[in-house]
């Protein structure tokens, strides 16, 4: 089995670098899907309660033979529960449907500047309670801007430990991966195949060619060279297989430049200073 690098989060937590993802899994594929991977050792899933998956993500971790121990879990907080107390209900239900006592990770899920009278602040400090009662062992925010992280800095006691943000050669985020970088938040890399978009990039598919792997191996290794947390989506068991067979080989620094330069600023996904939740 090829080892998968920790990275340190700036509370001296260990986060496995690569983990599985089941966003869009649907709830009757995701035992199965928690569980091909668990078996070729993955080592950290990432849920969130607006996944609707998180009670089959605690019951393919029981039905392993892993301690809980074993496996690192985030989940995430819904976007209608931003309230302190609804924030902590929601804490409870998550904990509830996964079957555990404690998250590895939890994450407000988005900022949702536009609602809420702009208030992720008094969110942020719900969170900050999980973690002072170690019910999280460590929290942190998904597509957060600098301008966001900046309030959270100014205004609250434990910073963010990461900051979940959609990456991929198609969107590289220098802007917000450079204000992390600068202030020790860990970058968390969501769709990081861009949802299979850039998997027939001319350039991905012949530096694929060259080093002899997939064009998902090295795009998925271009992320972990460029020091991010990646956790790849598949609901099927060759591909989650191939997705971590990135572990026997480097990408040169040309070839991680030459796939950075390959940015569009595209996303796939909603812009967070415009995003109300509600979809
Ligand atoms: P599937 O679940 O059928 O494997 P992202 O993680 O960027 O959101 O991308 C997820 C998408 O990429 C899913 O549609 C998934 O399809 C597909 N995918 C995941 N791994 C691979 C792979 N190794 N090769 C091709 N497509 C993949």
């Amino acid at each position: 089995m090829t080892a998968i690098p920790d990275i340190m989060l700036s509370n001296g937590q260990n986060i496995p670098q690569f983990g599985f993802g089941v966003f869009l899994v649907k709830p009757e594929e995701t035992v199965a899907a928690v569980s091909s991977a668990l078996q070729v050792g993955y080592r950290h899933i990432d849920t969130a309660e607006m996944y609707g998956n998180e009670n089959e993500v605690g019951e393919a971790i029981g039905r392993s033979d892993l301690d809980r121990g074993d496996v690192f879990v985030t989940s995430k907080l819904a976007n209608d529960a931003h309230e302190p107390d609804d924030a902590r209900r929601a804490f409870d239900e998550s904990l509830k449907a996964l079957g555990f006592d404690y998250l590895d990770l939890f994450l407000i899920h988005w900022p949702l500047p536009t609602r809420y009278d702009g208030d992720y602040v008094s969110t942020w400090k719900t969170l900050e309670e999980f973690y002072r009662e170690g019910r999280a062992r460590s929290i942190g925010v998904s597509n957060f801007q600098p301008r966001h992280l900046r309030r959270l800095h100014a205004e609250c006691d434990i910073p963010p430990a990461v900051n979940q943000i959609e990456v991929n050669p198609y969107l590289t985020q220098d802007e917000v991966r450079g204000f992390c970088a600068e202030h020790q938040i860990a970058i968390e890399a969501w769709s990081p195949l861009g949802r299979g978009n850039v998997l027939a990039d001319p350039m991905v598919e012949s530096i694929a060619r060259r080093v002899g792997k997939t064009p998902a191996q090295v795009v998925l290794r271009w992320h972990i060279e460029r020091g991010d947390i990646v956790f790849p989506k598949s609901v099927n068991p060759e591909r989650i297989k191939e997705n971590m067979g990135i572990f026997d080989f480097e990408l040169p620094g040309e070839d991680v430049e030459a796939i950075t330069l390959l940015n569009r600023d595209e996303r796939t996904g909603p812009d967070p200073d415009k995003f109300d939740g509600r979809r």
